[in-house]
């Protein structure tokens, strides 16, 4: 076994694995998945164990994914009650508020169980029962893992809004999954700011439906407009019921939760996961990933709107009976150092992040790391989009010290978690390449026609077999699962990336080859902005496309033809885009927007985005053949407008 060391030269535990474990244990997985996750899926807790492990298939005409369907357990018990004999009083979630001078909480594994069966109590009494859908639109504090492990709890199906989305995107949401409760706070502090979140909750409901009831945490003690009848005060509610609520038995694949994410066309699709496969493979790879051991203090900093905070802040480390952070706040408040104070404040061992925040990290120099003692830091985590040599370099010398293994994680909403990445113990570092595949994970390449490639190639990243953790459906439209996944490449899982593979069989992924951005780890449907700007009464036609931006790794570039007669001003421009910004939520805020008094249009009226985006990223050179546009001249106008901005 390989020894690894932290910064300060503690023994620290032995890695899980070694490569020749990875190598064996990869072939099983791959060779013969029903005997793999067979065992490994005896790290959860059955009520009935499964006899069947694996039936799946990505058939064009036939798509469907069950993983121990005669399975059935509780996920909430899984995380929480199973631990409280071995593990009671064992800290399980570490909060750590948005501003350093409000105190960080620690939350027991008992003290967990009560606030979880209260909650799911709390949920029964407002008529919530199996199957039933929960929004959950909360800040980053304890109560959003109650909520998610409360619907666990009692088979009730969650939904999480990150709460940076606008009331008309919650309120799509809502009505998207036919919600009976949604559960919100007061105001969400973030950064020293506060967003009010029960006054957007009210917005969207009342565009929408007007009868779906509301829990409220009290967070900040902020003013809000309440609805008689219709809205809880969780801390009211809470001393009401009793801490006694029965895990309910649900089959392997009942459905957990619904997250929606961008795709390229069209509205945001909800994204379903179900119980049993999930869990497994949310906990064993956050064991093998992170080299989870007893007693670490784990931090991710993701949100819990997002697939991240899903799997690796609560379901995986939770089931493993981990001490898991959760951060309220943002890396630059109140200092550019807060990242490495909370790690040196909690003496957290595994740190995972977005190349986002590592880049707008690096800007401040190396003055605020060097401020903390980062000697308990054992492994560094990389995920949302490809990280920049540059930023790998620097996260790996100045917080790693050199010496913390960095696991650069390559997933999806869809894919529930990790797919690609290196193994500590396991994988040579190479900056920039999530590497290897996990177990059961069999990556392709293919050409535009669907041919697989050997050796070193690039082309487009698909899956050929089912991994337990996989997306089931899209809620309400298996149609649309089977079109946006499997219609593309026949047999195939698409994954939307443009992926390269080297010499050694290491993967690096390049971006989507599809009309999906990536704005600061955060993923946008070019779709979703277009149709927001054209929602503006000034607004005749827009088309939107990522460019490259230094910290947010995209850029969000809209090129918009206004109505007739209307004036393009700089006032208009600031006015569409905030327009956006409250359509959809501040990270959909446009960062350009150029006036184009016509597209580039082919004959038959499709926009050719390929031209935009060289023109985004001022590259005139390699604009390709314009010939078969309606009007070429269209190029000229947009080149010499873009020049005019620059
Ligand atoms: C897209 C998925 C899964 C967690 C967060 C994002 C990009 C994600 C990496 C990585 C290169 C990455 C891909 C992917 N992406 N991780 N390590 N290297 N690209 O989840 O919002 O569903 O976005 O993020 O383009 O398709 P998501």
């Amino acid at each position: 076994m390989v020894q690894s060391s932290n910064a300060a030269g503690a023994k620290t535990p032995d890695f899980h694995i070694d490569p020749e474990a990875y190598d064996r244990m990869y072939a099983q997985s791959v060779n013969d998945p029903a005997t793999f996750w067979g065992e490994h899926g005896k790290r959860l807790d059955w009520i009935k164990p499964y006899t069947r492990v694996k039936n799946t298939s990505f058939a064009y005409d036939d798509v469907s994914i069950k993983w121990f369907e005669d399975g059935t357990l509780n996920v909430a018990a899984n995380c929480v009650d199973r631990h409280l004999a071995t593990r009671g009083d064992q800290t399980a979630i570490i909060w750590e508020p948005d501003s350093p001078d409000e105190e960080a909480l620690h939350i027991t594994y008992k003290e967990l169980h009560t606030q979880v069966s209260k909650m799911a109590n709390v949920l029964k009494s407002m008529g919530v029962g199996k199957g039933d859908r929960v929004v959950i639109y909360l800040p980053m504090i304890p109560e959003a893992a109650y909520s998610m492990l409360a619907c666990a709890r009692i088979g009730a199906i969650h939904s999480i809004v990150f709460a940076g989305f606008s009331p008309d995107a919650l309120g799509a949401r809502v009505n998207g999954c036919d919600a009976k409760v949604v559960i919100t706070a007061d105001h969400a502090p973030r950064g020293g700011r506060a967003t009010k979140l029960k006054d957007n909750v009210n917005q969207a409901l009342l565009h929408d439906v007007d009868d779906v009831k509301c829990l409220v945490v009290k967070r900040t003690g902020g003013q809000i407009a309440w609805r008689e009848g219709l809205d809880f005060w969780w801390h009211e509610e809470a001393a009401r019921v009793s801490a006694d609520c029965p895990p309910e038995e649900m089959n392997a694949e009942d459905p957990l939760f619904i997250l929606y994410t961008s795709g390229s066309t069209g509205q945001p699709k909800g994204v379903v996961h179900t119980s049993g496969g999930y869990l497994a493979y949310a906990a064993m790879t956050h064991e093998y990933i992170f080299d989870y051991h007893e007693g670490d203090i784990y931090w991710c900093t993701a949100d819990v709107g997002w697939v991240t905070g899903h799997s690796y802040i609560v379901y995986g480390p939770l089931a493993n009976g981990a001490t898991t952070v959760m951060f309220e706040g943002v890396p630059t408040y109140p200092d550019a150092g807060r990242f490495w104070q909370v790690c040196e404040k909690h003496k957290v061992t595994q740190f995972y992040t977005a190349p986002t925040a590592i880049r707008a990290l690096m800007g401040k120099g190396t003055g605020p790391v060097e401020g903390s003692d980062l000697s308990s830091l054992r492994l560094l985590g990389s995920v949302g989009e490809p990280i920049n040599p540059e930023a790998w370099n620097w996260y790996n010398e100045n917080v790693g010290k050199g010496k913390c293994p960095i696991v650069d994680t390559w997933w999806q909403t869809e894919t529930g978690g990790i797919l690609i990445t290196p193994l500590p113990g396991v994988t040579k570092p190479k900056p920039g390449s999530a590497t290897k595949p996990f177990f059961g994970v069999t990556p392709v390449i293919l050409d535009d026609q669907g041919n697989e490639l050997s050796g070193a190639t690039e082309g487009v990243l698909c899956i050929k077999d089912s991994w337990p953790g996989q997306m089931r459906t899209v809620w309400g439209d298996h149609a649309r699962f089977v079109s946006t996944y499997f219609e593309m490449f026949k047999g195939y899982y698409f994954t939307g990336d443009g992926c390269r593979r080297d010499e050694d069989g290491d993967y690096w992924i390049t971006g989507r080859v599809d009309d999906v951005i990536n704005v600061s780890g955060h993923r946008m449907g070019t779709a979703e902005v277009e149709s927001a700007l054209v929602a503006h009464a000034t607004v005749s036609e827009a088309a939107v496309v990522g460019y490259p931006h230094d910290i947010k790794g995209q850029g969000i570039y809209c090129y918009v033809t206004l109505m007739d007669g209307v004036e393009a001003t700089d006032e208009l421009r600031t006015e569409l885009a905030n327009w956006v910004r409250t359509e959809i939520g501040p990270i959909a805020k446009p960062d350009v927007i150029q006036w184009a008094p016509g597209l580039p249009k082919t004959r038959s009226g499709k926009i050719m985005r390929r031209i935009l985006r060289k023109i985004a990223e001022n590259d005139y050179d390699s604009l390709g053949d314009t010939s078969t546009l309606a009007d070429p001249s269209v190029v000229d106008d947009l080149i010499s407008n873009r020049a005019a901005l620059a």
